[in-house]
């Protein structure tokens, strides 16, 4: 978690606090910059959130071209002045903001405490600037400080440096967590994420694992912590800033929501070269591995696999994987994960790949760890998603698992070229459908304000949908912090009906598909109980309205379609139940976008 922005040019205080704003959903805890001002290294940092801390630093008023700052997810320290970043030597002389997590920081800790050094927060970051003053004392120049402090620290860290000796440039260095580099006509910058740097320049470059970099006006200088000279590879990100900004809409959810239909015909031009390549990878067993919602995508298509190619794909939580999956030579692995730098997944790919998988990574950011580790990637084209909730991510992500499932059918002489084309061509005409959905989606509002002030409820479904619902299901409790569960329906009987009683609320994920009449059934029981009864059906389906206490239709499409146009009522249930109980959609509490710690 945490976000980082460092900047080399005019005014650069405040571009400093728009490029936090843009990171704050990284982690909006505490925040902090440091700059050099007058030859001086200035530092300011406080508990909260940014635009508070903005309002009462005001950035615009102090005179710099340089600095750092950092927006925090607490892992080690409880989000405080002291704890939040930048952290400083003993000297006041060199700051460093961090984002990762360190894992043999207490016995470094005891080394410089015992050396005479004096800590101020109960942060694993501080040790960092620490390494690099003694770097300094004996003679090593901040790069080499920076590469020697990184040698002896286990764990992730994307981190960027300043010190008021090296007044205009910033060391940065990475490892597992992500850090981009931009070059702009006006600056050099760094950042967590892509998104921040947009606004300043498209050319970006990702730091890669164990490099160091040198960043000063125009150009950057990159080696391996090992001092092996690396040339820098910038790429083109053509992603628009005003795309990452709310534009006009309340929350970036819901502005996120309304793009689900622009981003899935987007990646349905995904070029045909990429899919065919990973369709040709999946050879031996392949597993499909996720996080949260990303997971629920493997979920949805493991499914799609079986029911349309007679194909088991096996989806594995990617924080599970390791302790789960251990026949992987010769095997796949699809990693799945919108920011391409989830800790969980990440993992899971390297071990998979340690073990001799060939890994194909799925994945909305194409310069991310994820991309670089895979043997053969897709990129989504859900562009920026800002709000916690992964909205247009999940369906960008199935969008092109489905392809994928496609091509494969076609490679492995699965599915006959009659019966592609037609799936193909209702493929195509999803994001149409879902646009029709999307408009509609504020018919949910009554029917949010209904059920808002329930405690708990249960999302339903069979088949492929049990994805749907488990997708549902995390999208109401992450965002209105209301107890929800998804499970196949199948499942009630073996325990959780015994919670069912007046007016316990369930929702049903029920089109028209092969399990509809199993899912009718399960819904009896549970009104049998005196549950509500909130259900998606298919348009005209009249028995199902007449049983459900409330209804949303979606329009009729092949059954490995479903799990697209039903998850939008369920994205705007959660937002709308998330909005009437007054909270932020997109900043829900303890949560952040990029989940980069294990
Ligand atoms: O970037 P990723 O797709 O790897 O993220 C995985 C999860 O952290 C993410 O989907 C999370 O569950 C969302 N907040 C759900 O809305």
């Amino acid at each position: 978690m945490c976000g980082i922005f460092g900047c080399i040019c005019s005014s650069a205080p405040r571009v400093i606090a728009d490029g936090l704003k843009r990171l704050e959903y990284r982690g909006y805890d505490s925040v902090g910059i440091a700059v050099i001002s007058g030859g001086r290294l200035l530092l300011e940092k406080d508990k909260g959130m940014i635009d508070p801390f903005v309002r009462r630093v005001d950035p615009s008023r102090i005179s710099a071209e340089i600095g750092i700052g950092h927006t925090r997810w607490a892992t080690h320290g409880a989000p405080c002045k002291e704890n939040a970043h930048p952290h400083l030597d003993c000297t006041g002389t060199i700051a460093v903001a961090h984002n990762g997590v360190l894992e043999n920081f207490l016995e470094i800790k005891e080394g410089l405490l015992k050396r005479g050094h004096r800590f101020a927060s109960n942060t694993d970051t501080e040790v960092i600037p620490h390494l690099i003053e003694e770097g300094i004392r004996d003679g090593l120049s901040l790069k080499s400080a920076t590469a020697r402090a990184a040698k002896m620290i286990k764990g992730a860290m994307a981190i960027a440096v300043l010190s008021s000796a090296l007044p205009d440039s910033i060391v940065c260095m990475k490892r597992e967590s992500p850090l981009a580099i931009g070059i702009g006509k006006k600056g050099a910058y760094c950042a967590s994420d892509v998104p921040a740097l947009l606004p300043y320049t498209d050319m970006i470059m990702q730091l890669q694992d164990d490099q160091v970099a040198v960043i000063s006006r125009g150009q950057v200088a990159v080696e391996t912590i090992a001092g092996k000279p690396v040339k820098p590879r910038f790429i083109k990100i053509e992603w628009e800033a005003g795309v990452a900004e709310k534009g006009g809409y309340p929350h970036f959810m819901l502005k996120e929501m309304h793009e689900q239909p622009i981003a899935m015909r987007s990646t349905l031009k995904l070029p045909h070269g990429f899919l065919d390549r990973a369709s040709r990878m999946m050879e031996g067993r392949v597993y499909l591995t996720g996080s949260g919602t990303s997971y629920h995508a493997c979920l949805a298509s493991s499914y799609a696999f079986s029911k349309m190619l007679c194909m088991d794909i096996r989806p594995v939580y990617s924080s599970e994987f390791q302790d789960l999956v251990c026949d992987l030579e010769g095997n796949t692995v699809i990693g799945v994960s919108q920011s391409g730098e989830t800790a969980d997944t990440l993992s899971a790919l390297r071990y998979a790949k340690s073990r001799g998988a060939k890994v194909i990574g799925i994945t909305n950011t194409l310069a991310s760890s994820i991309t670089s580790l895979s043997d053969t990637y897709i990129c989504t084209q859900g562009g920026p998603e800002i709000g916690v909730a992964a909205t247009k991510t999940f369906l960008t992500q199935l969008i092109a698992l489905d392809q994928l499932m496609l091509r494969a059918g076609l490679n492995a002489g699965r599915l006959p070229e009659g019966v592609a084309s037609g799936l193909l061509a209702s493929l195509n005409g999803v994001p149409s459908l879902a646009e029709g959905v999307i408009r509609r989606s504020e018919g949910i509002r009554p029917i949010a304000q209904k059920y808002s002030s329930r405690r708990s409820a249960y999302f339903l479904a069979r088949g492929i949908n049990v994805a749907t619902a488990m997708e549902g299901a995390l999208k109401l409790k992450e965002l209105s912090y209301m107890h929800a569960e998804g499970y196949p329906a199948g499942e009630s009987k073996h325990g959780p009906i015994s919670l069912v009683e007046g007016d316990f609320l369930c929702v049903f994920v029920a089109p028209r598909d092969s399990s509809r009449g199993r899912v009718i059934g399960n819904m009896m029981e549970m009104k049998a109980r005196g549950a509500r009864i909130f259900a998606v059906v298919t348009e005209g389906d009249d028995e199902l309205k007449s049983i459900a206490d409330d209804t949303f239709e979606v329009p009729p499409v092949p059954e490995f379609l479903n799990p697209v146009v039903c998850t939008i009522p369920l994205q705007a249930f959660a937002y709308y139940v998330a909005v009437l109980r007054g909270l932020d959609p997109d900043k829900p509490r303890n949560l952040a976008k990029s989940v980069t710690v294990l």
